[in-house]
């Protein structure tokens, strides 16, 4: 591909059989998501109907120019008609559709602790190497995109500057409610302990694979956040046996209770009231990338089902 990072409408529909309906792999709150085949690389390319502002138009230089691992890349745009973003493409859906959708195997424990690991890594990436510093805004499992390793990909960074006018005083709420920490829907405080907020709730997800905002049992529609859920539970003395009732049953007994009970905790802690309590992302990805270093061997997951692998690997 070539330096430029400005596409004509021309090339883009070209690229996406005109926008088709085959072509489409996602809707979200900002717009439709199309498959592309863009200068022989797959592409998604995101339309929204908005203009980019003038401010807006010079960010997205800008957040051309952020390389990071663990976050989607954004390969160019065009402002033609719509705004239209042009993104690497990410294979292997995003990680709502991992937890929630049928139709795919489970994520193994060690699988979701990498993807934590991840998009941990993503987010603290932008909270320190962005001046002035951005925020997410929308981290949620939708935005958490699994690439062919079941690595995650962090998507969307910047957007949200789009519909809060680039202006850092409270404005319109965006963001998905159910990911929102107090401070933000109650007085619209904006911090990066919004995202960790979020990425807390995400962690929940990780271990449950229940919503983020679930119906309580029998009664009628009430319900109730994943935040509470756990809370009740880890504020017991021993929270071990009603934990493994909110396990995810897909992962069966395959996993390390232990770490799946510091990974809860973590996201107790991210999810304090409290927004100057909760861990920065940096003091996250030290504390995830300690649960797995410790998980690693202890996953009991397909490593130890296939004894030639574990005789080979021990020199028998
Ligand atoms: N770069 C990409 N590669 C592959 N699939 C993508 C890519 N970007 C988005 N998608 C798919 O398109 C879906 C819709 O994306 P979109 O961002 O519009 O909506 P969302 O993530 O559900 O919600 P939000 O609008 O709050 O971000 C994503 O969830 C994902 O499955
Ligand atoms: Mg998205």
């Amino acid at each position: 591909m070539d330096k430029s990072v400005e596409f004509s409408y021309e090339e883009l529909a070209q690229a996406t059989d005109n926008f088709s309906m085959a072509n489409k792999i996602g809707q979200g709150g900002f717009g439709s998501v199309y498959y592309a085949e863009l200068r022989g690389e797959k592409a998604a390319i995101k339309k929204m109907d908005m203009q980019a502002s003038k401010e807006f138009f010079a960010e997205l230089k800008v957040l051309t120019h952020v390389h990071h691992l663990n976050l989607v890349r954004l390969i160019g745009y065009c402002v033609e008609g719509s705004l239209f973003l042009v993104y690497e493409y990410i294979e292997n859906g995003n990680l709502n559709q991992h937890l929630h959708g049928s139709g795919r195997d489970p994520l193994s424990w060690s699988a979701r602790l990498q993807i934590a690991l991840d998009s941990a890594r993503g987010l603290d990436y932008i909270h320190k190497h962005t001046v002035p510093v951005y925020m997410h805004r929308d981290i949620k499992p939708a935005n958490i995109l699994i690439d062919k390793n079941f690595r995650g990909k962090v998507a969307d960074f910047g957007l949200t500057k789009l519909t809060v006018g680039g202006s850092s005083l409270p404005t319109r709420i965006v963001g998905t409610f159910a990911y929102m920490p107090p401070e933000y829907v109650i007085y619209g405080d904006v911090s990066p302990k919004l995202d960790v907020y979020a990425f807390g709730v995400v962690l929940y997800e990780l271990i449950s694979a229940k919503d983020a905002i679930v119906k309580i049992n029998g009664s009628s529609g009430e319900t109730q956040g994943l935040v509470a859920l756990f809370e009740n539970v880890l504020n017991e003395p021993d929270p071990r046996e009603e934990l493994c009732k909110l396990i995810d049953p897909r992962l069966e007994d395959n996993y390390p209770l232990d770490s799946v009970l510091k990974m809860a905790q973590l996201a107790r802690a991210c999810t304090y009231e409290n927004p100057q309590l909760r861990p920065s992302m940096r003091s996250i990805v030290v504390a995830l990338m300690n649960l797995s270093s410790s998980t690693d061997d202890r996953d009991v997951g397909s490593f130890y089902e296939n004894q030639a692998l574990v005789n080979l690997m021990s020199g028998r």
